[in-house]
């Protein structure tokens, strides 16, 4: 895997966003998959910065977002839908019905789920996926485990997820159990992956991604059987990384 290094978040930000408009100028009609989460808040805040400047138009621009809370309707404030609307839609020229979240409030999830990927295939797949990465080694809600499931699906939030998701809700233990996720063959089916990783508290997943290794354990070091994926990475996230 590419491994690129930035001196802070703000710069790997930056570079991403410059790199996310440079492929949507030379296609319009980008489909980008999404992340939440506070890493992604920079990302989102140059993206917002680049279409005021019009260097960005979204306008023919699809996106779909990995995950979301079991239980949250779009209008909850907790929920990813919220946290995507205040971080990014609010403040660009995308079309809503070109924007797709999983509805963590369906009350057939199953179908909701089926529904999702219908919607990803019919958009003729993501073109470009955006992740972060759990301290855990997540990506989307694609948690630990003896085994990975391979389409969107719902899924069980470990201890450590619901910790760190706890900003979103004032206490872990208001963090909802479950989710809705893509699943790892959604996320590897995209044609190019950018794993964004910044701060200290990262670096040990990060040096376990690029160990070589594969596990169940570690859902991000499946990335490693992509042939286009690059990992960005803040010195403090490559803080572990040998140099060899
Ligand atoms: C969250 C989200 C992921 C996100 C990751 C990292 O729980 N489900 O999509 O990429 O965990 O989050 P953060 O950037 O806040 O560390």
């Amino acid at each position: 895997m590419k491994v690129r290094i930035f001196p802070s978040p703000g710069t790997a930000a930056r570079a991403l966003a410059l790199d996310i408009a440079r492929r949507v100028s030379l296609d319009p009609r980008l489909v980008l998959g999404l992340p939440t989460g506070r890493t992604s808040i920079p990302l989102y805040d140059e993206l917002v910065a680049l279409s005021r400047s019009r260097v960005i138009d979204f306008s023919h621009v699809t996106t779909f977002n990995l995950d979301e809370f079991l239980g949250l309707s779009a209008d909850d404030p907790r929920s990813y839908h919220a946290f995507m609307r205040q971080h990014l839609f609010d403040h660009v020229n995308l079309s809503p019905r070109r924007t797709h979240l999983l509805n963590g409030a369906a009350r057939d999830v199953a179908g909701e789920c089926a529904r999702f990927e219908r919607a990803i295939a019919r958009a003729g797949g993501i073109d470009f996926m955006v992740l972060g990465l759990g301290g855990n080694g997540h990506i989307g809600f694609n948690e630990p485990n003896r085994w990975l499931v391979t389409p969107t699906h719902r899924t069980r939030l470990s201890a450590s997820t619901r910790r760190a998701n706890a900003f979103l809700f004032g206490h872990r233990s208001g963090v909802p159990r479950e989710a809705l996720s893509m699943g790892m063959g959604t996320i590897l089916q995209a044609r190019r992956i950018v794993l964004l990783v910044t701060g200290r508290s990262k670096a040990s997943a990060v040096r376990r991604v690029l160990s070589g290794q594969l596990t169940t354990r570690l859902p991000a070091s499946f990335l490693q059987l992509h042939r286009d994926v690059e990992v960005w990475l803040d010195e403090a996230a490559a803080s572990l990384v040998s140099s060899s």
